[in-house]
Parts: structure tokens; sequence; C-alpha cells
């Protein structure tokens, strides 16, 4: 033999030696169709799913339980890999953020799952969780403290319809809401994502959109984050701050508080649950099978699958990320969300399934699960949703006068001395305030970025809404501080940066620190100076300090986190609408002895509104 060709074929086999082992050991190279029952629309989901899971290979189960950021993905992951599904972290938005955009980014995903050889289709999943807030021009409806504020099951429903509509326009059939959060401490960053501190209210108002999104649109739901995440403390949580910390609680105490909001998603049908980041008495949620196995699965029979949170699994205390993913399928997780070690999390669970450390049946029960949830949702016949079920186009007139609505049934009237609100007819008003004029900030976090206020989303602020009414009461709007001096009233709006997760736990709460906006104290400053009637609004994600301010303010309304249609706040502060918000969440004097009710620490009791 020519020593050429000795040589090019040594060189071959050495090139043949490194790459097998790494493609080879997950991709499901080993699939075969050994039926197609699975295919036929016209069997029931048990048939199918029985008859799909019995011809699929241990790597193509695994490939089914993993859910891969879509940054992390090279350009064959998902054919070679057999991946279940994808989903689009805060901000993650394809290079042209519009319906179509969004549709061709999603179509080029299921094209190549329908070329792996069962063509299981992938489900992809986004936090749409005031709107689809990822989505440029999407409607942005108030956070859901703002929701807990105005209490109205059938504007859940409204809301439901709208964020289905936006997000099915874009081919996206999972959302990771709602949050089912029973809030205690407003240290917390994620206080805004809860609908309240009382689970009773959470239930009521987190159960007509469950089943409004997932029975009329066909989108599945995530109850998050099982379970008491907020019920973390201070200073055992992310870098000492609350958010992903430990949750010191009695068993009376989780079975009161905590576990009401599934047991009432798991009876609305909730398809999908996911884990939280925090502890229950030192123990990690995604560590915890007495939580998952023997609470959710067992006693509330929930038949959806559970999704860990992003890279939550490596939270795991284990000495290596095999252990870490062992520990959690075995406590009951049946997909997982994953980033940066996506492959090395689906090479464990395929070693961890034939080392015999994780069992062939809680592998079938993880994807048996998945499947399931995957036929019911029609995806092998629609893999982007039905586009059938669309009423109402994204930014819609009538996706709109919801967000309105949500907007004017939200606030919450705190003050209101000699009845200075409504403002009369004729009224001079100077508008003033950092969140007077800012989309952004009326958003907050969790609006086309993660952190919100950056790209800034489509909409209307709180002095357009002013501006509107004064030119309909024959009022005069006046924003220049030279000009002040001619109003007859002072409105100041004041706020919180926009912020999301452990990026929003502060300490203090008090208006001049923390995630306080810089411009607050100045903004109040100046209008006392003008020794005019003095109205406040605050835009926040959450109660702050204001007893040391308040004295000084005619009337004082929160607003919330109002989204998108801010606009709406004047139609209540001019009286074209009545207050009707209630405080979801207990109001503290300060922000030493929280949380507020349990320390008698109350400057507005629970449910107060004028
Ligand atoms: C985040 C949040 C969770 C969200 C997920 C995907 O870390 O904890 O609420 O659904 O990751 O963005």
């Amino acid at each position: 033999m020519k020593k050429k060709t000795l040589l090019f074929r040594l060189a071959a086999l050495v090139i043949l030696a490194v790459f097998i082992p790494s493609c080879s050991s997950s991709t499901i190279k080993e699939a075969k169709v050994s039926s197609k029952t699975y295919k036929d629309p016209k069997a029931s989901v048990e048939v199918r799913v029985k008859d799909l899971l019995s011809q699929l290979t241990v790597e193509e189960k695994a490939g089914q339980m993993l859910q891969v950021e879509r940054n992390y993905l090279s350009s064959s992951d998902i054919k070679n890999y057999g991946l279940g599904s994808l989903l689009s972290g805060g901000g993650s938005t394809p290079r042209e953020n519009s319906p179509e955009g969004w549709i061709d980014m999603l179509e080029g995903y299921q094209k190549q799952a329908s070329k792996t050889p069962h063509a299981i289709p992938l489900i992809y999943g986004v936090d749409a969780v005031h709107g689809h807030n990822s989505l440029l021009g999407a409607v942005i409806f108030p956070h859901n403290i703002g929701l807990g504020a105005a209490n109205d099951k059938e504007l859940m429903k409204e809301i439901a319809d709208a964020t289905s509509e936006e997000m099915l326009s874009t081919g996206i059939t999972w959302n990771f809401a709602p949050c089912v959060a029973v809030a205690q401490d407003p240290r917390w960053g994620r206080y805004y994502e809860s609908l309240g501190e009382d689970p009773q209210r959470v239930s009521e108002l987190s159960g007509p959109y469950i089943s409004e999104m997932q029975d009329k649109y066909n989108i599945a739901v995530t109850a998050k984050h099982y379970t008491a995440d907020g019920g973390t403390k201070w200073g055992t949580g992310y870098s000492g701050g609350i958010d992903q910390g430990n949750s010191s609680i009695s068993d009376e105490e989780l079975r009161k508080i905590y576990l009401p909001p599934y047991e009432n998603a798991v009876k609305n049908g909730a398809k999908t649950i996911m884990v939280s980041f925090s502890s229950i008495n030192d123990i990690k949620c995604h560590a915890n099978k007495h939580l998952i196995m023997d609470i959710l699965k067992g006693e509330m029979k929930f038949k959806g699958f559970v999704v860990s949170d992003y890279n939550g699994i490596h939270q795991i205390p284990a000495k290596s990320t095999y252990d870490k993913v062992v520990t959690a399928v075995n406590s009951g997780i049946d997909m997982f969300m994953e980033a940066d070690y996506w492959k090395q999390t689906l090479d464990s669970i395929i070693k961890a399934v034939k080392a015999g450390d994780i069992k062939q049946d809680r592998i079938d029960d993880a994807v048996s699960r998945i499947l399931t949830v995957k036929f019911e949702l029609g995806l092998f016949e629609n893999p982007l949703g039905n586009k059938q079920l669309i009423k109402n186009q994204v930014a819609s007139d009538a996706h709109k006068e919801t967000a309105k609505k949500a907007v004017r049934e939200s606030l919450v009237l705190l003050k209101n001395e000699n009845s200075i609100l409504p403002i009369k007819n004729n009224t001079k008003v100077f508008v003033s305030g950092p969140a007077s004029n800012s989309v952004g900030l009326q958003c907050g976090g969790w609006t086309l970025d993660w952190q919100g206020n950056k790209r800034q989303p489509v909409g209307n602020t709180i002095l357009d809404g002013f501006k509107q009414m004064a030119s309909q009461s024959g009022g005069e709007i006046i924003t220049d501080p030279e000009q002040a001096t001619k109003a007859d009233l002072s409105v100041v709006v004041i706020g919180e940066e926009s912020y999301a997760e452990y990026e929003g736990d502060d300490a203090s709460l008090t208006l001049d620190s923390g995630k306080a906006l810089s411009g607050n104290m100045s903004a109040l400053k100046f209008a006392y100076s003008l020794n005019k009637p003095t109205v406040v609004i605050m835009v926040s994600g959450r109660p702050r300090i204001v007893t040391d301010e308040i004295d000084k303010w005619n009337a004082f309304v929160e607003a919330w986190l109002p989204g998108s249609q801010g606009d709406a706040v004047a139609e209540v502060i001019y009286g074209k609408y009545g207050f009707k918000g209630k405080l979801p969440v207990t109001w503290p004097k300060d922000s030493k002895n929280l949380p507020a009710k349990a320390n008698n620490n109350i400057l507005f009791p629970y449910n107060f509104g004028l």
C-alpha cells in the first residue's frame, strides 16, 4: 500500500476516533419507528402516548426531558439530540422582533424536530407574565400585584385571552405564568409577580387565568414557583438578599399558605408546574422528593409535568453534575430548563438510566407526562398552535381596552384630604416626577428585557393621559417648572427603577435608596416649595416606606406597575372612573420589622383602599 494512502487512512481513523464518542454518546441515531399509531389524531391521548413511548430509545427519552435556552443551541442540536423543548429566557428575542420574526424562528426549530425519526414537535416556552412582554409592540398589562389590587376574576380571563392571542400570533404555546407566589416581604425583587399575601385571593385570581388560557387557547400554563418562593427570609437569598432564599416554615404554614394556590392550579388543570430556586427548611425545592413526588404528584394527583427553573438543578448541593441530575430526576422533576450545561445534563440522564441510578419507570413517568401535554395541546397537528383561535391581533384596540380597564381597577387611593381627587374641570395641573413620562418604568421588569426599561416598549405614559383628560375637561397641564406657580395643584409621579428577581431585592425600601428612582425626593421637595395641594402617584412593584413624607401629601395613589397603557391612570384621577383597587398586601410603616402583618408594622392594612 502506498505510504501516502496509509497516512491518509491513519489520519481518517484518528479524526473518527476523536469525533464519534462526543457525538454518539447521546445522539438519537439508534431511533427506529416501529408503529405510527401515535400520529393518528383520532386515537386517544393515552393510546398515542403509550404507542410512542414504547418505541423510544433512552436517548430519545432523555432528549424529550431537556428544555434548552435558544442562545445555547448550535445548528443541528435539535435534530441530533431530539430535544423536547426550547425557551426564550428574559430578553431572548429573534433578530426581527415581530410576529413574523417569531414565526420564522419557531418554524425553523420545528422543522428540525420534524426531521427526527419520530418527529416529535418541540414545545416552546416564554415568560408572558404581563402580556406577551417579549414581543415588541405587545400590549403590556399591569404586573400581578396590580391585578391583585383590582381583584377581578373576569378581568383575569380577559387578560388571559389577550395574552393568549398575542402569543399565538407568534406561534408560542407554553407560558411560564401565572406566578402564584404568596409574597410576604416587600424587600423581595419578585414581590410584584405575586397576586398578594393572601393565598385565597392568589388562588381566586390565578384559577380563571389558567383555565381560560388552557381551555380556550390550548396554551400550557406554568404555576410557579413551587413552592414557598414568597416566604423566604431576608439574608438567606442570592448574594445575601432574599430571592432564592430559605423559607423556615412549619408543615401547617406550608399547607395553609403555600400549597393552596397549587391545589387550585391542579384543580384548574394546570399542565406544568415550575420548581422554585428557593429552599424550605434548608432543603432545595429542586431536591425535595417529598414536596414533588409525595405531595404534588401523590396527594394532589398532578398529571402534568414538573419543570425545573433556569439552571436550577445546578444549585443542588452535590459533588458532580451527574449527582445533581440524578437527585433532581429522582426528586420528581420531569423537564430540565437548561442553558450552559444542557449537554452534560442530557449525558448524565442517559448514563444514570444505563447505570440504574435512575429507574426506567421514573424516566417513563417523566416522558409520558411531557408527551401527554404535547398531544393535549395538539402540537403534533399544529406545532405553532392554532391560529384559528385568534380573534384580536397584537396591540388591537380590544387588547388595549382590557389593559386600560386593568390599570383603572388596580389603582389604590390611600389618602384624599378634602376630596382633592378627582381633579375638577378647568384645573391647571403641574405634573412632575421621574415616573411621569416613561413607558419603560411603567412596565417594570420582564419587559422586552429581563430587567426591563432598556428597549422601550410601545405605549402611552401617565403624562399622556393627563394631557388627554385636561383637554377634555377644560384644564391645562404644566410641565415646565418655571411655569409651575401658575398651577392650581401639583401632581408628582415617583417610583422605582425596573428590576426582576434578585436584582430587585431592596433592604431599605425608602423613597431615596435601593431601587427608588433618584429623582423622587427632588421632585417632591420642589412640589412642596410651591405651597399648592400635592397629589402623589407612585409607580412601584411594592409598597415603599412613605411614613415620613405622606403628611405633606394631600392625596396619595399607588399605581403599581401599570404597563403600556399608563394613560388610563388619569381617567381615574380626573373622575371618569371611580377608584376600585384595594391593597393586596399590608403596607408597612418601616422596613425593619418585616413581614409587616406578622410584625404589626402597619401603615395601611391589607384590603385598604378609599
Ligand atoms: C427565571 C425565573 C422563572 C422564569 C425562568 C425562564 O430564572 O425564575 O420565573 O420562568 O427563569 O425565564
